[in-house]
């Protein structure tokens, strides 16, 4: 991996864009997510091998930020095969597609991506002219760029709606990291925060640690502190006990995929949360982009859980925390059942419960379409 050594250590940055395409250099530009808050890295990708590790060590991480990563990757993955014929192409196209969306099954996402910068592709390779590959790998790229922007834009309204949930004064939970980290633009649980927080609100975020891998201690409480904003961390484990107190006002947390009756998949403990929420009538709120639901998937019980390595759990303090040879089980994410979510909060409007008819209504919004599938 070309590592680019412009480090900032402990420096103020204005923005941070955890995923750019850099055209001078044709690479993909990513924080390396795994080294903060230590050392704020920018490390350029240039494979397609590259790209799956850095998605699969979670370098580049988040629902929306692991789609944009997708479709560039593929563009990378492209790289080499305008020379061949048009069905090796269609072939390596096909393969590279399955390679990449197949490394996190969780984040619907980044099949999504990865399916809209195919269909791309197809659609120019359709033409059968002479250009038709050079067509299509620059398709991909034009592809991927726009679920970047898309992306950005979804966050902005994503922020403006969540807002007017959020009172001035109020100490508001979250969990992981669905800030700018997580995303091409400002985030999508911590959306509403940043734009509440540029109205002038006084607020308080409680960043969960967010047990094994710490991206609420590591990132959210990073992009939160360098943003000005008042934020406290606590271990997973202290949540309940905080609500208890009246030390909490709301929830907001981020999500992968939810599914069609309002099912929410999202980092693991999201649902030990919704439950302490529900049992002290907390409002608990999802922020995510349209491009997070899947209405093919009836249940959250059917949305595949991503399981990682023990190490994670074993040792990832630094330290081993578990003595040797003793199991350890690592889902990376859990399922809360739509009765315990209040509101879900995306870029074209606000569903609340029954969510099967309000979440189709906002599928078919906008545009005026049938509604996007996955
Ligand atoms: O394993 P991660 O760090 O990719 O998990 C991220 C989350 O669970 C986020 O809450 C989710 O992807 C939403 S990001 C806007």
């Amino acid at each position: 991996m070309d590592v680019d050594r412009n480090v900032n250590r402990g420096g103020r940055p204005r923005v941070l864009v955890p995923i750019e395409w850099r055209d001078d250099v044709e690479a993909v530009r990513i924080i390396d997510q795994t080294l903060l808050p230590e050392e704020l890295r920018y490390v350029d990708v240039v494979t397609v091998d590259q790209m799956c590790e850095a998605i699969s060590k979670l370098r580049v991480r988040g629902a929306p930020a692991i789609g944009v990563a997708g479709a560039l990757g593929v563009y990378l993955g492209m790289r080499g095969h305008e020379g061949d014929s048009a069905e090796a192409f269609a072939r390596a196209l096909e393969d590279v597609c399955q390679r990449v969306s197949s490394v996190r099954p969780t984040a619907v996402n980044l099949s999504w991506a990865v399916g809209r910068v195919q269909a791309a592709a197809k659609r120019e390779m359709a033409s059968g002219d002479a250009y038709a590959k050079a067509g299509a790998r620059a398709a991909i790229l034009d592809e991927a760029l726009a679920i970047m922007d898309e992306d950005r834009r979804c966050c902005e309204l994503i922020g403006l709606h969540g807002a007017e949930l959020i009172p001035d004064g109020a100490r508001v939970l979250t969990h992981c990291n669905a800030g700018a980290l997580a995303t091409a633009g400002i985030g999508t649980a911590l959306a509403p925060i940043y734009v509440r927080h540029s109205q002038g609100a006084r607020l308080k975020v409680w960043a969960d640690e967010t047990r094994p891998l710490l991206q609420g201690a590591r990132l959210t409480a990073y992009e939160l502190s360098q943003a000005g904003i008042d934020v406290t961390v606590i271990c997973d484990n202290m949540a309940a006990s905080l609500m208890a107190a009246g030390k909490v006002d709301l929830v907001i947390v981020g999500a992968d995929r939810v599914a069609a009756n309002g099912d929410v998949c999202n980092k693991i403990g999201t649902y030990g949360l919704a439950c302490a929420a529900w049992v002290h009538q907390i409002p608990f709120y999802v922020a995510c982009p349209t491009s997070t639901l899947d209405l093919s998937i009836r249940r959250g019980e059917d949305i595949p859980i991503e399981e990682r390595g023990q190490e994670e759990v074993a040792c990832g303090l630094g330290r081993r925390t578990v003595p040797e040879g003793v199991a350890i089980y690592n889902p990376a994410f859990d399922v809360t059942p739509a009765r315990m979510v209040t509101a879900i909060i995306t870029e074209r409007g606000i569903a609340r419960p029954p969510y099967g008819r309000g979440l189709a209504r906002l599928m078919q919004s906008e545009d005026g379409s049938a509604g996007k599938t996955h």
